[in-house]
């Protein structure tokens, strides 16, 4: 069959060179086409792909537009290798053996628009091997085995404006390496075995406004990564495996509509160093193993328009979350850990037509509900968004429900406090107080306390919101008096509860009162009692220091005042000098029985005051 179209096309070429002949053009090898490839001279092509060639046939079609030379052998291409080739626009040289390109290999090919180098066994390039392509406007040199990139080796592409790059084994980028290429537009790049962005490279690059980045192995993106790139417009960053956090100024200097920071290790969304991007209209955050969207933190991205967060592992996104994104449209949450998504967390869901919302154990109760609603305004893409958690409801998805069900399937039962018994406490400075509080409800309530000055009380402190609800008051203080508020609230609704305490003074401590300024504890709670045993501990350590410390000045100067007493007592009068005897270490070995006979040796006069 295939044979059949390639004799075909042969017969059809031998008419046209037959032809040719006969109306004598100036020449007639202007159509020579190689035995192995198949020309086409209606498009000017000759497809030589395939053809088992071992390196470029000698004579080649001169009025071609295009070569196509790929899945062939060749393994080197020579200086000059296509210099007849003066009309060629396209060459693709794609998935050969190729391992050495000479020094102004494409000379003469000054009408080329692509070159395509992908998938040979490249590993270098010399400076001038691009010399000629001036007319260039693609080249690719993806999923070769380049390790370094020389100074001024694409100086000779003004016209280039796509370069793919990708799949290499770069591990060097040389700072002017990238020089000449004025016109660049879109670069692709691959950076597995580079340990930084190369910056400097990309300084060179004036107009540049698509950078994609693959592979780098940082753990953090550097301030000023990308500086100078004025004109970038869309920055994909991907497949970093450790890339934990975007350093505050990493994206300075940039002015991006479109951010990718894909199949990277980010756990937070990089608020920071986003917030300056206010062309924002596209971010990208899928495959990372981002946690939370915060409340409020994303509202310098006006223009926004389309968030995706695929893949990630999101357990929430907060009331306020795109709040001031009032031009968002898209939000592609597939495949995370939510179980809910409120209508609150937006500016406003009127704006939004495509909600990605699939494969998350979403719960179906009324905080879904605006969901259901604009169903018939909201795209789902291929997979609607399915409840997981409810029994009765598992399975369902949001195009099933008919109009009646939505309001009797998606409820919720309003926030409710179980027992509302008073409590009503009095203790005395010092004691500990936990109040109760527990709430029912569907979806399982919040439970938050204020204290008496309406503020909210933290889970930590000596004052404390524990985890099941309940509120801990330690070492009661009597500046602690007063009602406190037990608020739960869902979806549905809210109920309060309002408890007191009442703590009673004691007569101040009438011994030492420590009042060290650095002490964090509570100061007039009696230390060891109720568990307090940093406070006993302390002063124990201090006692036990003190005590060493007096105990060795007692010491010696009681040594002193022996020693004076004893020599009063033997001279029997009170004297303006003491002469103090010593004795020698070596003497004293020796000397247990003769006591006189040193003692002219070692002695001393001291003046007494
Ligand atoms: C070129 O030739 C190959 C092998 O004969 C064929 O598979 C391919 O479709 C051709 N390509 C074009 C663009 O004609
Ligand atoms: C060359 O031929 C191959 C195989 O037919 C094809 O995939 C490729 O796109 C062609 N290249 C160009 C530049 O047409
Ligand atoms: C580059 O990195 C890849 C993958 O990380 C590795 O397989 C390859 O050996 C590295 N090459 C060099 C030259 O280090
Ligand atoms: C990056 O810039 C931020 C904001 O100016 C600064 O706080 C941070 O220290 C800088 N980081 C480094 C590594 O210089
Ligand atoms: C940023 O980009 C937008 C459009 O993408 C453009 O209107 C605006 O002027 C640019 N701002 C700066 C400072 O270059
Ligand atoms: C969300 O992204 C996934 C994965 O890219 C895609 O399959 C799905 O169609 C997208 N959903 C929407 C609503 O765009
Ligand atoms: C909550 O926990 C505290 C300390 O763990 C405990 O004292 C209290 O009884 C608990 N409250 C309830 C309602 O279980
Ligand atoms: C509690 O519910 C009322 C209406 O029922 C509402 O006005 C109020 O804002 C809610 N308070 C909180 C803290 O949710």
């Amino acid at each position: 069959m295939f044979k059949g179209t390639a004799a075909h096309l042969c017969l059809y070429w031998r008419a046209v060179y037959l032809l040719a002949a006969g109306v004598a053009l100036p020449s007639e090898t202007l159509w020579m086409c190689p035995p192995p490839c198949r020309c086409n001279a209606a498009v000017l092509d000759a497809n030589c792909s395939g053809a088992q060639l071992s390196s470029v046939p000698d004579v080649l079609p001169q009025h071609a537009e295009l070569l196509n030379l790929t899945h062939n052998m060749i393994k080197t291409l020579v200086n000059r290798q296509f210099h007849t080739l003066t009309q060629l626009l396209h060459l693709d040289l794609s998935d050969n053996l190729l391992a050495l390109v000479e020094v102004e290999a494409f000379l003469g090919l000054q009408s080329l628009l692509t070159l395509r180098l992908s998938h040979n066994n490249l590993r270098i390039f010399s400076v001038g091997v691009f010399a000629g392509l001036t007319n260039l406007q693609l080249l690719d040199i993806s999923s070769n085995k380049i390790l370094v990139l020389l100074d001024y080796t694409f100086r000779d592409l003004a016209s280039l404006q796509v370069f793919l790059a990708d799949n290499n084994d770069f591990v060097f980028i040389s700072n002017q390496a990238l020089t000449g290429l004025s016109s660049l537009q879109s670069l692709i790049l691959d950076g597995c075995n580079l340990t930084a962005v190369p910056t400097e490279a990309l300084t060179q690059l004036h107009v540049l406004k698509s950078l994609h980045i693959y592979q780098l192995g940082l753990n953090t993106l550097p301030n000023y990564s990308f500086h100078p790139l004025l004109h970038l417009k869309e920055l994909v960053i991907a497949h970093f495996p450790r890339l934990e956090t975007l350093s505050g100024n990493s994206l300075f200097g940039l002015n991006l509509t479109s951010l990718s920071i894909k199949h990277c290790n980010l756990n937070e969304v990089p608020y920071t160093a986003l917030h300056h991007l206010v062309y924002l209209m596209s971010i990208d955050l899928s495959f990372n193993p981002i946690t939370y969207i915060h409340g409020k933190l994303l509202g310098d991205l006006l223009r926004l328009q389309e968030f995706h967060l695929v893949g990630g592992s999101l357990v929430s996104i907060e009331i306020g979350a795109f709040k001031g994104l009032g031009y968002l449209r898209l939000l592609n949450i597939s495949s995370n850990f939510l179980t809910t998504l409120e209508a609150g967390s937006f500016h406003s869901v009127d704006t939004l037509k495509s909600l990605g919302l699939d494969n998350n154990p979403l719960a179906c109760d009324c905080r879904l509900l605006w969901v259901a609603r604009r169903r018939l305004y909201v795209h789902f893409g291929r997979h609607p968004p399915t409840c997981k958690t409810s029994a009765q409801l598992q399975g369902w998805n949001f195009l099933e429900f008919s109009e009646d069900d939505l309001l009797n399937v998606l409820t919720c039962r309003q926030a409710r406090i179980v027992d509302r018994r008073s409590q009503d406490v009095r203790v005395d400075q010092g004691h500990s107080v936990t109040f109760y509080c527990s709430a029912e409800g569907d979806p399982q309530p919040s439970v938050s306390w204020l204290n008496p000055q309406l503020r909210q009380v933290s889970p930590v402190g000596r004052i404390r919101a524990l985890s099941n609800g309940s509120l801990e008051v330690r070492y009661a203080q009597s500046h602690d008096s007063g009602t406190y508020i037990c608020l739960v609230s869902n979806a549905a609704g809210n109920e309060s509860l309002r408890v007191s305490l009442h703590v009673k003074a004691l007569p101040p401590p009438s011994k030492i009162h420590y009042s060290l300024k650095s002490w964090p504890v509570f100061p007039s709670s009696p230390p060891g009692v109720d568990g307090n045993e940093n406070l006993s501990f302390d002063v124990k350590t201090l006692l036990i220091a003190a005590t060493i410390g007096f105990l060795s000045f007692f010491g010696s100067v009681s040594v002193c005042f022996i020693f004076m007493f004893l020599w009063s007592k033997g001279k029997g009068q009170i004297k303006h000098t003491a002469t103090i005897a010593y004795v020698p270490r070596s003497a004293m070995s020796n000397s247990n029985t003769g006591t006189s006979n040193y003692m002219e040796t070692g002695r001393f006069t001291m003046k007494l005051i």
